[in-house]
């Protein structure tokens, strides 16, 4: 399978892997087929994501997924995060071989459900 240099970087030197105590929002998502689970972090000032982080208990494309989408949605509106896409985090990765590309679900998925969390709680 190929996966590409920047998978292979964020697979060995995952961005943001920690979990945030003091949390706004946090979200976690499984994927029922394969059992893999992805927990999401996020800080929040002003509208904002100040700080996010995940924890991942899963395969090689999952954990580079998670890097990859914190890295994209430090820093953009609650709005702005929303909008990223499965395909966002896959196509910043420089693709992923087709039978990974649900993994970055997981990833897609566990933003939007820490962000769900956070308006929960800020309502
Ligand atoms: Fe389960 Fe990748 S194989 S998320």
């Amino acid at each position: 399978m190929d996966y590409s240099e920047k998978v292979m970087d964020h697979f060995a030197n995952p961005r943001n892997c920690r979990k945030i105590e003091d949390a706004d929002g946090v979200g976690t998502v499984g994927n029922p087929t394969c059992g893999d689970l992805m927990t999401i972090y996020i800080k929040v000032d002003d509208d904002k994501i100040t700080d996010i982080s995940f924890q991942t208990f899963g395969c090689g494309a999952a954990i580079a997924t998670s890097s990859m989408i914190t890295e994209i949605a430090v820093g953009k509106t609650i709005e702005e995060a929303l909008n990223i896409t499965r395909n966002d985090v896959a196509d910043e990765l420089d693709g992923l071989p087709p039978i990974k590309m649900h993994c970055s679900n997981l990833a897609a998925d566990g933003l939007k459900a820490a962000i769900e969390d956070y308006q929960k709680k800020n309502q």
